[in-house]
C-alpha cells in the first residue's frame, strides 16, 4: 500500500467565499455588519502582548463565568470552543456514539453530514415538508442523537419551545442538540428547558449576534455531566482552544450585551424591510427569524441571479443542491447595503 493509500480521504465542508474584491457588498456568510462594540475595542487596546508568552487559561474560566451568569446557569454548565464549528465537532464525537443513525433535516447546516463522514457516524436525514418546516414526528423513532439549528439554516424557519419539548419527551435516551447560531435575531432560546431535560445540549456562537466571527468563539450549554464529557473529549484533543486575547474579547462582548441587542434589533428591522421589498418583486421565501433570508424568484434562475449580483458587486450564497438550487441565501447587512441589493435586483429583473 502506498503512502497515498494510507491518507484519510474526506469531502470537506465548503465555507462561503471570502473574496478580496474592492467595494463588495458581502452578504454570503451571515456575518454581522455592525461593529463588536466599544468594550471589545478597549479590551483589544489594553491587552498586554506580554501575556502571549504564557499558555491561556485552558477552560477560559472568566469568560465561562460571564456566559453562565448571562444565561442564569452554573459555570459547569458552560463549554467554550474555538468557534461553534469546533464545539459541534466535539459534540458529534462526544454525544453520538450509539448503534442507530443520528437524525437531522435534509436541508440544514451542511457541516453536519461532514462531521458524520469524518467520525464514521451514521445518519438519516429527515425531509423538511414543502414549506421547509421540520416535521417533529420524523424524530420519534430510534436514533443515536438528534441535531438541528433553530432557526434552521439556510431556511431561517423557527420552531417553538413546545416543539422542541415534544422532541425531547420522545427522546429521553438521546442527546438532542439545538444549534442556536441565529437564535438572537427573533427566536426564543431553549436554555429554559435545560433544567427539565438533561439530554438537551444548546450550541451558540459569538460569530453572528456578537459580530465576532473573526475570533472564533462557540459555546455549548447543558447539563453538568454532559458538559464534563465534552471537556474530557476536548482535553483529549486540544487543551487550549481559546487564545488569551479571544478570552478577553469574549468577556468584553458579554459585558456589552445591551449594545449588541440594539444591533440585533436594527438587523431585524432591516430583515423585515427586505422581506417586504422582495415579496413586492414576487420573490417567495420562508419566514426567516435569522440574520438572512432565503428567497427564490419564480421566473429567474437562482444561479443566474447569484452570478448577476456577483458581477454587480453583491455577493450572496447559492447552494447547488436538490430542492434549494433556485434559492439564494442573503445575509442581512446594513439598511443601505440592503437598499443597494434591492436596487440591483430590480435592475436585473428589468433586464438592464
Ligand atoms: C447553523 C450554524 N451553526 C454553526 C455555525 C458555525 O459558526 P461559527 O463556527 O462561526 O461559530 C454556522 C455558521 O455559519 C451556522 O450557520
Amino acid at each position: 500500500m502506498s503512502w497515498q493509500d494510507k491518507l484519510r480521504k474526506v469531502e470537506p465542508y465548503v465555507a462561503g467565499e471570502q473574496p478580496k474584491i474592492k467595494n463588495l457588498i458581502k452578504l454570503n456568510t451571515n456575518e454581522n455588519p455592525y461593529s463588536p462594540g466599544i468594550k471589545v475595542e478597549e479590551a483589544i487596546q489594553h491587552f498586554q502582548s506580554s501575556k502571549l508568552s504564557l499558555y491561556p487559561n485552558p477552560d477560559a474560566d472568566d469568560l465561562k463565568h460571564a456566559i453562565a451568569s448571562y444565561h442564569h446557569l452554573k459555570d459547569n454548565q458552560v463549554f467554550i470552543g474555538n468557534g461553534s464549528d469546533e464545539v459541534l465537532a466535539l459534540t458529534f464525537l462526544t454525544c453520538f456514539n450509539g448503534q442507530e443513525p443520528i437524525l437531522f433535516p435534509d436541508i440544514t447546516y451542511s457541516f453536519y453530514p461532514v462531521y458524520c463522514d469524518l467520525f464514521g457516524i451514521s445518519f438519516q436525514s429527515q425531509p423538511l415538508d414543502e414549506d421547509f418546516c421540520i416535521v417533529k414526528e420524523d424524530y420519534y423513532k430510534p436514533n443515536s442523537g438528534i441535531i438541528f439549528p433553530n432557526p434552521n439554516a439556510p431556511t431561517g424557519c423557527l420552531v417553538s419551545l413546545e416543539f422542541i419539548e415534544d422532541i425531547l419527551k420522545h427522546n429521553p435516551e438521546s442527546v438532542v442538540v439545538i444549534d442556536e447560531a441565529y437564535i438572537d435575531f427573533g427566536g426564543q432560546s431553549a436554555v429554559s428547558l435545560l433544567k427539565d431535560y438533561p439530554q438537551l445540549l444548546i450550541i451558540q456562537t459569538f460569530s453572528k449576534f456578537r459580530s465576532l466571527a473573526g475570533i472564533r468563539l462557540g459555546v455549548a450549554l447543558g447539563n453538568e455531566e454532559l458538559i464534563s464529557k465534552l471537556y474530557d473529549v476536548k482535553n483529549s484533543f486540544n487543551s487550549y482552544p481559546i487564545d488569551s486575547l479571544a478570552q478577553v474579547i469574549g468577556k468584553a462582548s458579554m459585558d456589552d450585551s445591551d449594545y449588541i441587542k440594539e444591533n440585533a434589533q436594527k438587523i431585524i428591522k432591516t430583515r423585515e424591510w427586505v422581506k417586504r421589498e422582495l415579496k413586492a418583486l414576487d420573490f417567495e421565501m420562508p419566514d426567516s427569524y435569522a440574520n438572512f433570508v432565503f428567497a427564490k424568484h419564480p421566473r429567474y434562475d437562482g444561479e443566474k441571479l447569484f452570478q448577476e449580483l456577483r458581477n454587480r458587486g453583491v455577493l450572496v450564497r447559492h447552494f447547488d443542491k436538490p430542492r434549494i438550487s433556485q434559492y439564494l441565501r442573503i445575509t442581512i447587512g446594513t439598511q443601505s447595503q440592503m437598499e443597494k441589493l434591492i436596487e440591483e435586483i430590480k435592475l436585473i429583473l428589468k433586464g438592464s
